[in-house]
């Protein structure tokens, strides 16, 4: 599906994105790879990552969004970006890394996507994804209940508020393992402090909030329901993650990784 994305709103919280990214290249047992490609790269803070990691690397970065690989280009001009579907793409024998960091849980079928990711690798050489795993948090929840809250919306909204995509960590240990001579699996909730208005509206304004917003303004009126929408919906989340006594709010966020060495 896609998002059109907004590099600078992604930007915003640069240190809490990147993390997760630091936390999976920390487990992955490869001590110079030469060729890492960084599968939905965005714009380039896990492909900068994973440079700061192995600097020797030859590291490419593919994405289908063409406002973020340009973004990923004004950063890092030398850099090597391409655009790819991850759908579609898959790596030929030269690549020893295929990293991908909160990008699979835009597609669907994890059963038979994550397993096609590792089987086209090498023997040796290594898949590591980080998939957020918060479909049941209220920033998701509460994004369904206000589509549900009127019906137009609802209609409107039904083809793009998907079923989660993402599974338990134990299933992608049972789709992985045939597959892998080693493999991790772990799943990690980080309590993201955050600070300003509104953060975790601003949040999800440049990744789950701009699919729906995308939606509503194609309907009659749409700036006026898109509006509303987001007014609806941030009361939401003002209720379900509070301002805090000193001012920050806390935005508990879970994510899935899996680190698997191709058999
Ligand atoms: C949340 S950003 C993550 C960017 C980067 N990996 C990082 O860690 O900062 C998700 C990225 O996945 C990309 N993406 C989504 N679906 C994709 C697909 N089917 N093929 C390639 N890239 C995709 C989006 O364009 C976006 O740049």
């Amino acid at each position: 599906m896609a998002t059109a994305w907004d590099p600078q709103q992604y930007l915003r919280f640069t240190d809490h994105r990147t993390r997760p990214a630091q936390d999976l290249i920390a487990r992955i047992p490869l001590q110079a790879p030469g060729q890492i490609i960084d599968l939905g790269c965005g714009p380039g803070l896990s492909t900068r990552a994973l440079k700061a990691r192995w600097p020797q690397a030859q590291v490419s970065g593919l994405d289908n969004d063409l406002a973020m690989l340009a973004s990923a280009r004004v950063s890092d001009p030398a850099g090597d970006y391409s655009p790819a579907d991850a759908g579609v793409w898959r790596p030929g024998p030269e690549v020893d890394l295929l990293f991908s960091n909160a990008v699979l849980h835009w597609l669907d079928n994890h059963a038979a996507l994550l397993p096609a990711l590792l089987r086209a690798l090498r023997p040796g050489a290594v898949l590591a994804v980080q998939v957020p795993g918060n479909h049941a948090a209220p920033s998701h929840t509460l994004l369904q209940e206000t589509a549900a809250s009127r019906s137009r919306w609802q209609a409107a909204l039904a083809p793009v508020l998907r079923p989660d995509p993402v599974a338990d960590p134990a299933d992608y240990h049972r789709w992985l393992a045939p597959f892998a001579s080693g493999l991790d699996v772990w799943e990690s909730t980080y309590i993201q402090v955050l600070t300003g208005e509104d953060p975790v509206l601003e949040w999800v304004r440049s990744t789950l909030l701009r699919v729906v917003q995308a939606v509503l303004l194609t309907l009659p009126d749409g700036a006026a329901e898109a509006a509303a929408f987001e007014a609806a919906y941030a009361a939401r989340l003002r209720g379900a993650y509070p301002r805090q006594a000193d001012g920050s709010t806390l935005f508990p966020f879970r994510r899935v990784f899996m680190v698997a060495v191709r058999c």
